[in-house]
């Protein structure tokens, strides 16, 4: 088969860079060469559009051009966020406030900078996937420096109750950090009326390069720097701006925020009524994990019980659907995902578990066959005829 065969059904993984983004990226290439930092007049011309880029995507989330760190990713930007608020160790807040269900780019960190001292809480979430409000307002406290919880989990797709988050990390004088790299180009992400003072995102999501991503830094964040060097990106993030890559990610994010509104509901009925489609077929044989909470339109993460998600996704692979496990940041992992344990689902629950995440391009007839192929292949896998 060849790639344009496949049905792509792994967006939350990675969504394909957008041809305006290639065609840009080319651009800067070919002709911003120059070191933004240099002082000859194509440096200058280079300094300028570095100025620009951080105007534009600024302009797209309504903040202020200062506030916007370009980084590698979401990777990096959630570490440059924990790391950066718990070493700045601000008057002696040394305890860091995460959920249980938080990517692995903020959890390994968390547990790194526990083990260099910090204290810090996981918070639970409940059956559906959302943070546990009451148990986290029990957390934060005098001494919290940061809490960090997402927009929307990347295998269930279950949004945070963000709003709520911020307040009761502003009423405890600590900053909030969420990572929103699932949900942008989804949903209206404006993070000063969000409440938030940091805020992940990675232009892999949205029709940007991988590798590309931002990290907002509400003015007054003072961080201390996880990569050291050059004074770029507000001396927050050195070495030599990688200006094709600001600027695809750049223009990604123009779009996807402009065609966002009236593209998802579209998707959103067609992951509806796939489900529908999955439980009419198999009954109490399938479980749809965190549905009844506040979705992204475009993911759904489904138990199939007494089997293993993985031949379920390789079934499909030979179909014609790529599909993700549980989590696509973890190649090759068959344990199952720590988001499922801290929703309570049991180990062979999770272990039945695919994600499908949407593009904006999926048909109701892709979505059709998908859901018939997963209750043949269901059956097969299971013996039933
Ligand atoms: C919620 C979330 N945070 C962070 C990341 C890491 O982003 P990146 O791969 O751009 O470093 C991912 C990647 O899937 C993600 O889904």
């Amino acid at each position: 088969m060849k790639a344009s065969d496949y049905v792509y059904c792994d967006h939350a993984a990675g969504a394909p860079c957008r041809p305006e983004a290639r065609a840009e990226w080319a651009a800067y290439a070919t002709h911003e060469y120059a070191n933004p930092g240099a002082h000859h007049p194509l440096a200058y011309l280079a300094r300028r559009k570095l100025i620009e880029l951080h105007e534009r995507a600024a302009g797209v989330l309504g903040v202020d051009p200062r506030e916007i760190v370009f980084t590698s990713g979401g990777t990096e930007s959630d570490l440059l966020a924990l790391r950066g608020v718990m070493k700045s160790a601000l008057q002696g807040r040394n305890e860091l406030v995460v959920s249980g269900i938080e990517h692995h780019a903020v959890l390994l960190e968390a547990q790194r900078l526990e083990s260099e001292g910090t204290v810090v809480h996981y918070a639970p979430v409940t059956r559906d996937g959302v943070v546990d409000l009451d148990a986290l307002k029990a957390l934060v406290g005098p001494r919290t420096a940061l809490v960090s919880v997402m927009y929307a989990n990347n295998e269930t797709g279950v949004v945070q109750p963000v709003r709520q988050v911020a307040e009761i990390a502003r009423r405890a004088g600590a900053r909030y950090h969420c990572d929103a790299v699932q949900a942008f180009g989804k949903v209206e992400l404006k993070p000063r009326e969000l409440g938030c003072d940091l805020m992940s995102l990675a232009g892999a999501k949205f029709g940007g390069p991988k590798g590309t991503g931002l990290l907002y830094n509400q003015m007054n964040s003072r961080l201390v720097p996880v990569i050291v060097g050059g004074p770029q990106e507000w001396g927050l993030r050195a070495g030599t701006e990688d200006l094709p890559g600001m600027a695809a990610m750049t223009v990604a994010m123009e779009l996807a925020e402009r065609e966002r509104s009236g593209l998802w509901e579209r998707v959103a009925a067609i992951r509806d009524a796939l489900e529908r489609r999955l439980v009419e077929g198999l009954g109490a044989n399938v479980r749809l994990n965190g549905a009844g909470a506040p979705r992204l339109p475009n993911i759904s993460n489904i138990s199939f019980l007494h089997i293993e998600g993985q031949a379920m996704a390789i079934e499909l692979g030979e179909q014609g659907f790529c599909v993700g496990l549980g989590s696509a940041c973890a190649p090759g992992e068959t344990d199952p995902s720590h988001v499922l344990a801290a929703m309570g689902l049991s180990w062979e629950d999770a272990i039945g578990c695919i994600r499908v995440s949407f593009g904006p391009d999926i048909t109701e007839a892709q979505a059709r066959r998908l859901g018939d192929l997963c209750i043949a292949n269901y059956r097969n896998l299971r013996g039933l005829g």
